[in-house]
């Protein structure tokens, strides 16, 4: 979280605008909290500069609920492709085998989830329901830098992609999407909130099992207040989407100033782990992720000490995930420039005392 948008959440924790409630006090159907949501939705589709005919939904499940809930929604039971490019979208294609019948399009598990499958050769169904995607494999840190022209690739299918770890971080293509979901944890807020931006055409096709609470259409026709939303995930979710359009890198504003930052900040850690003969970092250079960068001491034997010094230095949460193994730096949003310079000086200072 930027520490502006918790300072500001802070100070209007006990009186919203003079409203003598706190945010979690209000009725999600009262005026104020009207005004939260409304502002929220309109920042939102502004930043990521979504189309009028997609709708904005914010819903709760996270991303696993949304494994269940696209396939619910969209699927219509029958073959959705899948490609699985690392642990996110391998758990989106087994969630879905009970709702549809999924189709493995392309895998890059023989390679350990280091590159991204060529488009060209992925083996899509005519008629499919819709094509998945995660769009950044936040554990395996793999990032799709261009999303697929599935039209070019002779699918009608609609693209569905994940961008949990990557949403607001750069723009989406919007003409190649059919629906885009993350949970909010990473860029846009705490956790809680489930975004959904969806065509409105994808919308009014879910299975007659799909829960109410989780049909895109009861949610859409409610302006996502079918159900209790979450109002505080979604204040602080709107107070970050305000801090988004205040930033500016040069000439640069909001989401395109957030990646010009992303785009710096990635090169400095990429670029010294690929000259260290310490350090090493398994994806292939044409798809490496922005947000999530996994690395490896050539010596592992060294790890401990490595989380432990950085620890002591204030550097937290860099143990890699245990299905990979090694490190894993994630450098969301909200972490400045100075904070990977200070890794990076904290891992050049560390190979140093190693020799
Ligand atoms: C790409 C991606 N998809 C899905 C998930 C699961 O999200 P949630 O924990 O909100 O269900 C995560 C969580 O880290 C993720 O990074």
């Amino acid at each position: 979280m930027p520490a502006e948008v918790l300072e500001q959440a802070a100070a209007e924790m006990l009186d919203w605008h003079g409203s003598g409630m706190s945010v979690m006090e209000m009725s999600h159907r009262g005026q104020e909290f009207g005004r939260i949501l409304e502002a929220a939705e309109a920042d939102l589709r502004e930043l990521l500069a979504v189309p009028g005919h997609f709708r904005i939904l914010f819903m709760q499940g996270g991303g696993l609920g949304e494994n269940a809930i696209v396939p619910l929604n969209l699927s219509r039971g029958q073959v959705v492709d899948f490609v699985v490019t690392g642990s996110w979208s391998q758990k989106s294609l087994k969630e879905a085998r009970r709702y549809c019948q999924p189709n493995l399009a392309a895998s890059n598990e023989a390679d350990g989830h280091t590159t991204l499958p060529d488009p060209a050769g992925w083996q899509l169904t005519r008629g499919a329901s819709y094509v998945h995607l995660c769009s950044n494999e936040t554990i395996n840190g793999i990032e799709v830098h261009e999303l697929p022209d599935l039209r070019a690739l002779g699918s009608d299918a609609p693209l569905v992609i994940d961008f949990s770890s990557h949403v607001a971080s750069r723009p989406v293509d919007w003409s190649r999407v059919g629906l885009a979901f993350g949970g909010a944890q990473k860029n846009l807020g705490p956790a809680g909130l489930t975004l959904v931006v969806v065509r409105e055409d994808l919308i009014g096709h879910a299975l007659a099992i799909c829960p109410s609470a989780f049909d895109y259409k009861t949610v859409a026709d409610n302006r996502s207040m079918y159900n209790t939303p979450p109002t505080y995930a979604i204040y602080m979710a709107g107070l970050t989407f305000q801090w988004l359009k205040r930033q500016t890198e040069g000439a640069l504003r909001g989401i395109a100033a957030m990646e010009a930052r992303n785009v710096a900040k990635a090169a400095l850690l990429y670029d010294f782990i690929d000259r260290s003969q310490f350090y090493v970092n398994k994806v292939a250079a044409s798809c490496r992720s922005r947000m999530n960068v996994p690395f490896f001491l050539r010596d592992e034997s060294r790890n401990e000490a490595f989380l432990a010094g950085a620890k002591a230095a204030g550097l937290l949460q860099l143990k890699g995930h245990k299905s990979v193994g090694g490190m894993r730096a994630s450098i969301y949003n909200a972490m400045p420039l100075e904070g990977v310079q200070a890794l990076v000086e904290y891992m050049r200072q560390f190979e140093q005392t190693q020799a």
